[in-house]
């Protein structure tokens, strides 16, 4: 990927123009929802969906809202309000220090991992109005710690118990996504058991001209399964539904969770993986921690079979490959420029 500016010291510059290669003139022509219609985007009581006698409704409601919305937010979710204040008060101070100490966690050439921008291909390409910090915090065998920042000084015990906090809540989510499909759980399982996690860190500042550039560009998400903390009270994350961007406004201490692909292709297409951006504030930084939950190197990347196999049962509308493949798959795209499931 090539070098890009860091946008947090572009954005603090005296220099009022933004240059060029942030300014997006299509987004004049686009249609955005107003806030009423965001507070339709199902909400799931996670206590209701492990309880024996309350569960019925709430799996119908995670059911639906994978299938209509691929985005919702999980309240009541079980993970301690002090890991994730933890984590938010971390990240703040990690991107409030000066450039040349969060430089200690740059991104390799080539390489997503660490502190840098998202993955640029092409000189002539639009840039994104914000930084991130990107770490591979599973496997844990997968760890490089030259990315985990040492200030402050309680980052690395923060995202330690952050990770697994989130790594246990995708299993109740996955297990009960795979009851919905009918499938065994323990199935869907296996394939996300030691498998990849990666939380991103995002950093978007203000921005003069907040309305004519993104803060990350629309996209859908790899990955299975997305849970998404907005750090300050800054809005920005928007879904694209029926053609037009959604705003999503979250809950106080809920997290934003989204079907990613891979999700998408195991369901044989029942579910569905959401288009989405960022967008950014005129006057505020905006800060937000994405955690993407992945299979492990041993996992099929298809529709689950037992969806798909037998006389009765619908055609597979995606290829099996493995999880390898996928990845691979993933990154000729991006260098393509070209969307995994529109391939
Ligand atoms: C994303 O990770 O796709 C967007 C996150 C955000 O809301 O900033
Ligand atoms: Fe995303």
């Amino acid at each position: 990927s090539l070098a890009v500016p860091n946008v947090q010291q572009l954005a603090s510059s005296s220099n009022d123009v933004v240059p060029i290669r942030y300014i997006r003139p299509e987004l004049e022509f686009e249609r955005v929802f107003d806030d009423e219609y965001s507070g339709r985007i199902p909400v799931i009581d996670i206590g209701k969906l492990v309880s024996a006698h309350e569960n019925d409704e709430e799996s119908t409601k995670l059911h639906s809202a994978c299938k209509d919305w691929g985005f919702f937010q999980v309240i009541n979710h079980g993970v301690a309000e002090e890991v994730v204040l933890n984590m938010k008060a971390d990240v703040q101070e990690f991107f409030r220090q000066p450039l040349q100490e969060k430089m200690e966690c740059a991104q390799q050439p080539n390489d997503l991992e660490g502190y840098g921008q998202a993955f640029v291909v092409s000189e002539d390409q639009k840039l994104d109005w914000g930084d991130m910090l990107y770490i591979l915090t599973r496997p844990l065998d997968g760890r490089n710690m030259r990315f985990w920042p040492r200030v402050p000084s309680s980052f690395r015990a923060t995202l330690g118990e952050y990770s697994s906090a989130l790594e246990k809540l995708s299993v109740i989510l996955l297990s009960s996504m795979a009851k919905n499909l009918g499938i065994d759980p323990e199935k869907l399982l296996s394939l996300f058991k030691e498998g990849a996690q990666g939380i991103r860190m995002n950093y978007y500042p203000p921005c003069k001209e907040a309305g004519r550039v993104v803060g990350l560009t629309q996209h859908s998400d790899a990955g299975g399964l997305t849970l998404l903390t907005q750090v300050n009270q800054v809005q920005g994350l928007q879904i694209k539904r029926d053609g037009k961007w959604v705003p999503i406004a979250p809950i106080s201490g809920a997290f934003i969770v989204n079907v990613g692909d891979t999700i998408e292709i195991m369901s044989n297409g029942e579910y569905k993986s959401i288009e989405h951006r960022a967008v950014v504030n005129l006057e505020k930084e905006r800060l937000s921690v994405a955690a993407f939950h992945g299979t492990n190197l041993n996992a099929m990347i298809g529709p689950l079979p037992a969806l798909v196999d037998g006389d009765q049962k619908p055609a597979p509308n995606y290829k099996t490959m493995s999880t390898i493949d996928y990845f691979k798959l993933v990154i000729s795209c991006k260098l393509d420029g070209k969307g995994l499931l529109a391939s």
